[in-house]
């Protein structure tokens, strides 16, 4: 039986990487992601397409653009960037990479000898229908001294007070930084700042900078400063940001999912006025027995909230509850299900998703120390790729409430629990045997609601 998640976006073959012009155009939202058309391994980047009316029910489309322009300098990869809604056109900004030298790795895919080997250029394609794509452009993009030209990336763009704005992935001698520049007509770029923090990661990949309940978010993926598994983390400053003085007043770097392989994240606003966002959980290869690498998060609406950001699964979601259980055996044989528990804080608690005969992925409440672990050990059952993510997670949470929430949401072999009406959220992607499928709570639950996921 296949492990694909039903709520979670997956590609329906081979590789997938990060998610990439995530937009809502004419009532349809549009998710583009990093597609390696030829197998289950990183390469040959192509923008993979799909569209939804919910974010849930996908309907796959063809790519959207290939790496085939060596004029416009995209003939070895068309890597991340975002979309942009402007005059009933969706723009799609993209980089385009050229790989000055090159070799075949084991997978047969074509990499860089060294590190630096690319040519990055910056480029907007447009569409009127949502799904023909032509590329326009190069853009005009001046790079400041000492910054490494060759790893300039992951273009986002928006509009504020009637100007454009540009923020790019960087680094340089120092370590990862992000360019930002701004524009009156999305073709030519002028440097408008550079947003740095010493001891941040030697690159800094997908930055997206966006206003939030009067607040400014800057999400981006620092290379090189993770533990416990996983190098590359992805994460957020929460500020002011003064466009006057050019001036970002931003909090320490604080995690998006405390789970584990979660990673260059990308938002967007729908026409409903939400921010959503969706990460990538990383996985280097299939699932056994699967044809498909990769895997997105739900789309989490994020709010700001009592100096916090929030993010909870987009309501969307709701509607493939199935009727409410009032066991957690109901759910048995199932592992699609959306939970919601209310657990006192007063004493341990475990609880046990895809469980059986007292194994699966753990969930333990430490209520002296007052953190959660999860560990998911007893569950990748000889999957060895999910061990190079660690195995462990701790997270010290800082409220000592009287009782603790969980949503989690179960898809065959991916959790995500979201703690505290999404104050938290860990992720884990598993590799649960046939039998392992049930759910127990070893503890004492105050309040609960759960329903089958159903398509
Ligand atoms: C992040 C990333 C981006 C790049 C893309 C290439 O995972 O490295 O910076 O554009 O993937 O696939």
């Amino acid at each position: 039986m296949s492990k694909r998640p039903l709520f979670h976006f997956t590609p329906e073959k081979n590789w997938m990487n990060d998610p990439n012009g995530l937009s809502h155009f004419n009532g349809e939202y549009h998710i583009f992601y990093q597609h390696n058309p030829e197998n289950c391994y990183w390469g040959n980047m192509t923008w993979g397409h799909a569209k939804s009316k919910d974010l849930f029910a996908w309907e796959h489309l063809e790519h959207a653009l290939y790496p085939d322009s060596k004029e416009l300098g995209d003939i070895d990869g068309c890597f991340s960037g975002s979309a942009f809604v402007k005059d009933n056109e969706l723009h799609l900004f993209y980089t385009g990479v050229e790989m000055t030298t090159k070799r075949l790795n084991e997978f047969g895919n074509t990499i860089t000898v060294g590190d630096d080997d690319l040519i990055s250029t910056q480029i907007l394609a447009k569409s009127k229908d949502g799904i023909n794509f032509e590329k326009v452009a190069k853009l005009e993009v001046p790079i400041p001294e000492k910054t490494c030209t060759a790893h300039i990336r992951d273009p986002k763009v928006w509009e504020t007070d009637g100007k454009y704005y540009m923020v790019l992935g960087a680094k340089d001698q120092a370590g990862g930084k992000i360019l930002m520049y701004e524009s009156d007509d999305l073709k030519n770029w002028n440097i408008f700042t550079e947003l740095k923090e010493p001891n941040m990661g030697f690159m800094w990949e997908c930055p997206d900078l966006f206003e939030i309940g009067g607040k400014e978010v800057l999400v981006f993926s620092p290379q090189g400063i993770g533990t416990d598994g996983q190098v590359h983390i992805a994460g957020y400053y929460l500020g002011d940001f003064d466009y006057e003085k050019k001036e970002f007043i931003h909090s320490d770097l604080k995690r998006l999912d405390n789970g584990f392989e979660f990673y260059a994240p990308q938002s967007f606003l729908d026409e409903k006025g939400r921010r959503v966002l969706i990460g990538w959980l990383v996985n280097h290869a299939p699932l056994p027995g699967e044809n498909f690498t990769g895997i997105m998060t739900i789309p989490r609406e994020l709010n700001y909230k009592d100096g916090k950001l929030y993010q909870m699964p987009v309501k969307e979601i709701e509607k493939y509850r199935n009727k409410e259980l009032g066991e957690f055996s109901e759910l048995d044989n199932k592992n699609q299900y959306d939970l919601n528990l209310k657990i006192g804080t007063d004493k341990d608690f475990t609880l046990i998703l895809f469980e059986n005969n007292g194994v699966g992925l753990k969930l333990h409440f430490d209520f002296k120390e007052n953190k959660i672990i999860l560990d998911r050990s007893d569950i990748i059952n000889d999957f060895k790729v999910l061990e190079t993510f660690g195995l462990k997670r701790e997270l010290n949470l800082e409220i000592k409430e009287p009782s603790i929430e969980l949503r989690v949401i179960v898809d065959k072999c991916v959790a995500e629990i979201y703690i505290n009406n999404g104050e938290y959220v860990m992720s884990a992607v598993v590799n649960p045997k046939l039998n392992q499928n049930k759910v127990i709570l070893i503890g004492e639950i105050l309040e609960k609601n759960i329903y089958e996921l159903k398509r």
